[in-house]
């Protein structure tokens, strides 16, 4: 039976990869791997891991090369899907030396090992971002995989290096790679850091709701599964040396984000409250998909209005996830 290594997998994207997707594949082995940083949190998996004997758990931390080295030799895997990151930009913005050690040196141990001790058939698929792309104006098309790589946050500058690595592997060994570059992810099980389930958790509270400068910056959002479908296309038929943009076809700003969150939750816009921008905050993110959905049927089945209603819906019915998380992780 074939066997994949997924890394990141107690985190947001990953988790529900493990619910969705690995947890149905019988045909395949899977081993997740995870650090357990404050992202990410064993029991959000637990019950599909001891559920499933084709699934297993393995605390590792990515930055280390001998336990990679030795994880690989012990395994024989055939693929590699890696999810694992330091994964907000704020948090990149006053710590990036952590972002560089994860995402970029985590990044090349695990390059290095599928190279050195994996199958010879191996395949690298690196989870990346929109981000790298850098930022749009209002009236720019869509990024295209042809787009030129400009980040402007450490984080997203993280991410670019980590995609022009696994990419340098496979132009000079022929390491058999690709890469998901994806929108904005919403759903259930992220940590209350990012923008949605801080709005949720304030609007909740009947908090001040803090948006960003005067909020007009514009995101294309993307549901974690319609992404996770697209990343497990593209790790079983994606072309080896292509990057694939996976796009959510709704591109929205922040205020009128936030606005839908308070209205689901029948609060008053009055929470709102502007606060200073992000230093180098990206304008707008776009993402043509085409050739995902030409070459790999891939597009988003979830719109903005129902994704966001099911996402709020979760975080109401799962407010002991949401303080067990902060608790476990003292935020
Ligand atoms: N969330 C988004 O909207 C989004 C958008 C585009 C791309 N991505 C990418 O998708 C991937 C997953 O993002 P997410 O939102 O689920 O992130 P997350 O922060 O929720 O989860 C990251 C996971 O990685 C683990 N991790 C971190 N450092 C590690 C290390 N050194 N070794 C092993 N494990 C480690 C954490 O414990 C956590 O479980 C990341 O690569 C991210 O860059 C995310």
């Amino acid at each position: 039976m074939k066997k994949i290594l997924l890394t990141g997998c107690a985190g947001f994207i990953g988790s529900n990869f493990v619910k969705k997707i690995a947890a149905l594949e019988k045909d395949y082995e899977f081993l997740i791997l995870d650090a357990l940083t404050y992202a990410g949190h064993y029991p959000t998996i637990e019950e599909e891991i001891s559920n499933n004997s084709h699934l297993s758990f393995v605390k590792a931390d990515i930055r280390d090369k001998e336990l990679i080295d030795t994880l690989f030799k012990k395994n024989d895997f055939s693929g590699v899907i890696h999810f694992a990151a330091e994964s907000h930009v704020d948090n990149s913005i006053s710590n990036p030396n952590i972002f560089v050690e994860t995402n970029v040196l985590g990044t090349l141990n695990l390059l290095n090992a599928s190279l050195n001790f994996g199958r010879d058939d191996i395949r690298f698929c690196h989870v990346s971002t929109d981000e790298v792309y850098g930022q749009l104006s209002e009236t720019e098309p869509a990024f295209t995989e042809e787009h030129k790589i400009n980040p402007s946050s450490p984080y997203s500058a993280s991410k670019a290096s980590s995609d022009l690595l696994v990419m340098s592997y496979f132009e000079t060994y022929k390491l058999d790679s690709v890469i998901t570059r994806c929108s904005n992810n919403y759903g259930p099980f992220q940590f209350p850091e990012k923008l949605i389930p801080v709005m949720i958790a304030k609007a909740l509270a009947s908090e001040k709701l803090p948006v960003y400068g005067d909020g007009q910056n514009i995101r294309d959002w993307i549901y974690v599964d319609d992404h996770n479908k697209g990343v497990w296309e593209v790790f079983k038929k994606g072309h080896s040396g292509n990057a694939y943009n996976l796009g959510g076809d709704s591109e929205i700003r922040n205020i009128d984000v936030v606005k839908n969150i308070l209205n689901i939750l029948e609060k008053p816009e009055e929470l709102i409250s502007f606060v200073e921008d992000r230093k180098g905050h990206d304008w707008r993110y776009a993402m043509n998909f085409s050739k995902a959905n030409k070459e790999l049927g891939f597009g988003p089945t979830v719109t903005f209005e129902e994704g966001l209603k099911e996402t709020v819906s979760w975080y109401l019915n799962n407010q002991q996830w949401v303080k067990s998380v902060t608790m476990d992780k003292k935020c």
